[in-house]
């Protein structure tokens, strides 16, 4: 792999847990509905306590169907207490799985393709569906927009197991692959999220934006206000991943907001208005950012200049995912509920934000713009 797609994923779309789908027929990659089905399914999650299972668990719940978890136990055990929990390690330990039944399986903690080929081929024939969440970071650096069709990154020695910047988005892949090959691909689906964000996001790359608007005063924007971004709100995820199973949508993915539908400017808007802060936006133009690598170590995240390679990966074509149903909900309610959930975190986690700038690094990068502005 390249080093600058070793840059722009060491700010990206790493998930919150860790820091060529080839063999897809052309009819199933079309987003097809195989059998639609309302009766209630029994769902297996592969995952379910971190980020985004959570809100999956919920949304089946909701919609009336049975949910059991399969993990280790370690992270967040007490949230789902009336859930049936397999418990075990994806790393060679799914033997708790071993003759069970269900009527479909959301994959949510593949990151390693061995896990991935080991519970796919497990649970080929114990599932009907197989729904395998990806990623965009799947990608390789190539012309906006990417469509599913793009060329997706490799990896020289596809044995590593390291998940790092380099190695997730390639790993993915091939996680990816290997369901495909064990379950089939008119039996599986593949979503590929950008930037998923919204209340419960443990990794504060969306969350920055509003929370820090909400301090006030001179706020550092990047580049213009008509940037493009793109992000996906958790529950629209959630939402569209149990659609998938209900009406046995096979077929891989882009789960985004649809391009060019959401820029800088319209982030800085949403900010204000769910937090009527008192902040002045002073947009620094890319160059000084490229200059003072305002940008290093997640400091703008979410944020790509335009003229970057990695630009694509913010204009991912999600129409096939919206065609097959995928419905994103204003940006407006994703602030709004982002900034309600924050406030409720303890103070120890509302004074430590995993991305943006601190207060200090801004004031400086600021105090610069300035001064070479003046
Ligand atoms: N965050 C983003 O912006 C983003 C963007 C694109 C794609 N994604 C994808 O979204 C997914 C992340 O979802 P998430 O944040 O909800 O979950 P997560 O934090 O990655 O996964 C946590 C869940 O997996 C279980 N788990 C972890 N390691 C395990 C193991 N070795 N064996 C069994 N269970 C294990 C955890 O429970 P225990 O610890 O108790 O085992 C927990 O239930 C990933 O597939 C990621 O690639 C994320």
């Amino acid at each position: 792999m390249d080093k600058n797609r070793r840059r722009f994923l060491k700010s990206s779309l790493l998930g919150s847990a860790a820091v060529a789908a080839g063999c897809v027929p052309e009819a199933n990659t079309r987003g097809e509905a195989l059998a639609e089905t309302s009766a209630p399914l029994d769902i297996l999650v592969l995952g379910g306590t971190g980020f985004i299972g959570p809100h999956m668990v919920r949304e089946a719940l909701r919609r009336g169907h049975t949910v059991s978890l399969f993990n280790r136990g370690r992270t967040d055990s007490e949230l789902f207490p009336d859930l049936k929990l397999y418990k075990g390690d994806r790393n060679n330990g799914l033997q708790s799985l071993a003759g069970g039944k269900w009527d479909a399986v959301i994959d949510n903690s593949g990151y390693v393709p061995r896990h991935v080929e080991d519970s796919a081929r497990l649970l080929a024939p114990a599932v009907s569906h197989y729904l395998y969440i990806s990623t965009i970071s799947v990608y390789d650096i190539s012309p906006a927009p990417i469509t599913e069709d793009s060329p997706l990154a490799t990896m020289l020695d596809e044995t590593v197991e390291e998940v790092t910047a380099e190695t997730y988005g390639p790993m993915k892949a091939l996680c990816e692959q290997r369901a495909l090959a064990e379950v089939g691909a008119d039996r599986t689906t593949v979503l590929r999220p950008t930037y998923i964000c919204g209340p419960g996001d443990r990794t504060d790359r969306y969350t920055y934006w509003p929370v820090r608007t909400m301090r006030g005063g001179e706020m550092l924007w990047p580049g213009t206000p008509r940037d493009d971004i793109q992000i996906i709100d958790v529950r629209d995820l959630a939402n569209f991943t149990v659609d998938c199973l209900e009406q046995r949508i096979a077929g891989i993915f882009n789960t985004v907001r649809p391009l060019r539908s959401f820029q800088m400017g319209d982030l800085l808007e949403d900010s204000l208005a769910v937090t009527g802060a008192d902040m002045t936006p002073v947009w620094v133009d890319k160059e000084f950012i490229a200059e003072h690598k305002v940008a290093e170590g997640n400091g703008l995240p979410i944020w790509e200049a335009p003229d970057s390679e990695y630009a694509s990966f913010t204009l991912v074509d999600g129409s096939r995912a919206a065609a097959a149903g995928l419905k994103n909900r204003p940006t407006r309610e994703t602030a709004r509920d982002t900034i309600s959930w924050w406030k409720t975190l303890p103070e120890s986690r509302r004074e430590n934000l995993r991305a943006g700038l601190s207060a200090e690094k801004e004031a400086e990068f600021l105090r610069l713009w300035q001064q070479q502005k003046a």
